[in-house]
């Protein structure tokens, strides 16, 4: 059995009661403040955009798996600095429409931007919670795709289980959701371990699910008249090419791991020295960011 020494103790049980307290708003429901640990807006952007260099195509194949067309229309729910929305608008094209959906009207600004900038105009934006989409009064989907978004949420089944419900009969559920303990590296040093490591436990402490990706198709099958195929992608970079994604995450990340009585901060530093002592141009060493579970759930007929 392992003890933890006092000080971190106190700490951890003095972050754990904020969170809980802050999660319940003064009408008693569950809010989102804590369980979502990156940046939002243009800072969070950086990462998101950068990531979306090295896992696109694997979005790309899954959307086209699930039938994406012109003049569809698809929900991106979680869409971030909106990557995945412009894409999902150039493939829908001027007969279709695309809801970009976030909680978060930061995210929506940006994607707003950057949606605007490759010229598309059939895109809505709707600043939303996923866990209570049933009640938009907007039109039924024929696809609704996210990614990294049950990863982030304290609700994940009823966030799933309302998607669902905003599909037509024949309308499909596309999504990649991350299994973060299968972060691994080739690299002998680590702090990249470590760092995995402690990101998994803040989100138990925060109530959330790092793994949930390797759930995700157990809980498809459970959604009412669904058909389900998955299959599992991993996401292999060269050492050099995560550098810079390191560094923007343990700049989001790090005071959060150091608050939650995880890291000390001279482990952070640390770390920071470490990843930034790695060349560009490593090319010896690979990291997998994590495999991403990637579903397609058919709706075949109503409740
Ligand atoms: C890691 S980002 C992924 C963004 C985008 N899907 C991508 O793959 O680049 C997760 C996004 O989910 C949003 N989010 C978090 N909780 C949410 C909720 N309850 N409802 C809707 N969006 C939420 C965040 O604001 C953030 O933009």
């Amino acid at each position: 059995m392992r003890f933890i020494d006092p000080p971190r103790l106190i700490a951890y049980l003095f972050f754990r009661s904020l969170v809980i307290l802050s999660c319940v708003s003064v009408f008693g429901d569950k809010v989102e403040s804590n369980s979502y640990i990156l940046a939002t807006g243009e800072d969070g952007a950086k990462a998101l955009d950068l990531q979306q260099k090295f896992i696109a195509q694997g979005s790309y194949n899954l959307l086209q798996k699930a039938g994406l067309k012109a003049g569809m229309v698809v929900y991106d729910v979680g869409c971030g600095s909106g990557s995945m929305t412009v894409y999902l608008a150039q493939q829908v094209g001027p007969s279709g429409h695309v809801f970009a959906v976030d909680v978060s009207e930061e995210q929506l600004n940006v994607a707003r931007l950057n949606v605007n900038e490759a010229g598309l105009t059939n895109v809505t934006f709707i600043q939303a919670d996923a866990q209570k989409l049933d009640q938009l009064p907007i039109e039924l989907a024929d696809i609704v795709y996210f990614r990294y978004l049950l990863v982030h949420l304290l609700e994940p089944k009823v966030a799933l289980e309302n998607m669902y419900r905003r599909l037509k009969v024949g309308g499909k559920l596309a999504f990649q959701e991350p299994t973060w303990s299968t972060i691994h590296t080739n690299y002998p040093k680590e702090f990249l371990n470590q760092y995995r490591d402690s990101v998994i436990k803040l989100g138990a402490i925060n109530g959330v699910n790092y793994n949930i990706g390797q759930s995700t198709p157990e809980m498809s099958w459970k959604l009412p008249n669904s058909f389900v195929e998955n299959y599992e992608l991993e996401n292999k970079i060269t050492l050099g090419q995560y550098k810079e994604l390191a560094v923007i995450r343990l700049s989001e990340v790090g005071d959060k791991l150091i608050s939650a009585g995880l890291i000390t901060e001279e482990t952070l530093l640390n770390w920071k020295k470490e990843i930034e002592s790695v060349p560009v141009n490593e090319e010896r060493y690979f990291v997998n960011l994590g495999n991403l579970t990637c579903v397609l759930v058919e709706k075949r007929k109503d409740d």
